[in-house]
């Protein structure tokens, strides 16, 4: 038996991802965050709101979506907070030496035990501090199986080459990735993005649940294991750093799984979706014409939001028309419980609307969506359980939502009930809708 087996063996998914998926995910989606699923050259967060919608609409209900990032959980959080971001099913951390379940974050104590093999830590620290060149990260990026430096270009892979050579000669087993120009990471060697992924995928195997299709989305050096997984596909995305494209002209150029996207960070992996055909690839914020007809409740609880948004924002026009359409998408005495626990009919609510038109024009107002999962109550209706957020300028609001949709009467969605918690340490507003 292998270590990985081993490790499969002792699982313990800590979350319920397995009582959501009753079969394989369709898609498993394994993402990098800097400047791939994140753009930090776009202030307005334009692609990643643009995935954000695609996700929550389409695959939410019966995909798995993975970040994997060289983050450590601190600055993995701290990115949370400072980008819209939706929350994944499952986070590999620390370039794939840590990995964590759910929204809760629940470590997955098996890969922990699997990476004590041939590592030790205090020899790495006492090794790596006979090279000048290399200069030590912050100490949040220093994690139990990760220890990172800066380097300079030049110098990389001289001192790679060297270090390497001394580790083993200490008996350890090593991996040093190189990323983004600057960054060095010296691992076990059965860590890394790529080796988590495998982890993960035999996990799945593991309880009969084998994803569909797996699509890999990065940009840089550590990212490159990932599309040597076998069956996988990858993007790079367009703006991919020259270390992982010069691993692909010299390790996978004749790949067809792999592509090299003409779109920058999250449109390229949407621009991927696409490409291979892996499912829906229209995100709702991309049609100007948001129809009445969802053909899911994921679609509808997002078609909602961006109705508002844009409503909102007066990007559409202000009618009674409009109103009366909302009206007609409502019990008109079903319940609205606001975040601030007063209560409304849901024509009260929809009254609302009218005195929040155009209020955020101008602004830097999005809103979106997390976590938007439907439960089915009978053949025409469906608890849907979701986060909601607002983001004006640098300000967020956010409150967990619970709401009860009906298709009874109609070919459309009736929404019968609202109830809307504050989110801790949120914004408060009376105007929130
Ligand atoms: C992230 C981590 C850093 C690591 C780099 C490349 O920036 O914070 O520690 O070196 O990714 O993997
Ligand atoms: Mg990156």
């Amino acid at each position: 038996m292998t270590g990985t087996e081993e490790a499969v063996i002792g699982l313990n998914w800590g979350l319920n991802i397995m009582d959501r998926l009753n079969s394989s995910p369709r898609l498993m989606l394994v993402s990098d965050l800097d400047h791939t699923m994140v753009d930090h050259h776009d202030p307005e967060n334009s692609s990643l709101f643009r995935f954000n919608a695609l996700w929550e609409a389409h695959y939410r209900q019966d995909s798995l979506l993975v970040f994997s990032t060289g983050r450590s959980p601190t600055l993995y959080k701290q990115l949370r907070k400072e980008k819209p971001m939706i929350t994944p099913d499952i986070a590999i951390m620390s370039v794939g030496t840590e990995i964590t379940y759910g929204k809760s974050m629940v470590p997955d104590d098996g890969w922990v035990q699997f990476l004590n093999y041939k590592w030790d830590k205090n020899i790495v620290i006492e090794e790596t501090s006979k090279f000048p060149e290399l200069k030590h990260q912050a100490e949040t990026e220093q994690r139990p199986h990760k220890v990172s430096f800066y380097v300079q270009k030049d110098k990389a892979q001289s001192v790679t080459q060297a270090l390497s050579k001394v580790l083993e000669g200490r008996g350890l087993d090593v991996k040093i990735i190189y990323s983004g120009g600057i960054d060095l990471d010296v691992l076990p060697k059965g860590a890394g993005k790529g080796q988590a992924l495998a982890y993960l995928l035999k996990k799945f195997e593991t309880e009969g649940k084998p994803p569909l299709n797996t699509l890999a989305c990065g940009d840089s050096g550590n990212d490159a294991e990932l599309f040597s997984i076998p069956g996988v596909y990858g993007v790079m995305v367009s703006n991919a750093q020259e270390e992982l494209l010069q691993w692909h002209s010299q390790n996978a150029k004749d790949n067809p799984k792999i592509l090299h996207a003409s779109e920058r960070c999250a449109s390229g992996i949407i621009q991927a979706i696409g490409h291979f055909k892996l499912g829906p690839n229209l995100s709702p914020r991309d049609v100007s014409d948001i129809g009445r007809e969802g053909s899911s409740p994921g679609l509808e609880i997002v078609n909602t939001g961006l109705l508002l948004e844009k409503w909102r924002r007066a990007e559409i026009e202000n009618t009674e028309l409009f109103i009366a359409g909302l009206k007609a998408t409502v019990l008109p005495s079903g319940v609205c419980i606001h975040p601030s626990g007063a209560d409304y009919s849901l024509e009260e609510y929809i009254n609302m609307f009218r005195k929040v038109y155009g209020d955020q024009q101008g602004k830097q107002f999005r809103t979106w969506v997390d976590d938007v999962l439907a439960t089915q109550l009978g053949s025409d209706a469906w608890l849907m359980k979701f986060r909601k957020w607002e983001l004006c300028g640098e300000e967020r609001k956010g409150c967990y939502v619970t709401s009860i949709l009906s298709k009874k009467d109609s070919d459309w969605f009736t929404l019968v009930h609202l109830h809307q918690t504050w989110m801790e340490h949120s914004g408060q507003d009376e105007w929130f809708l």
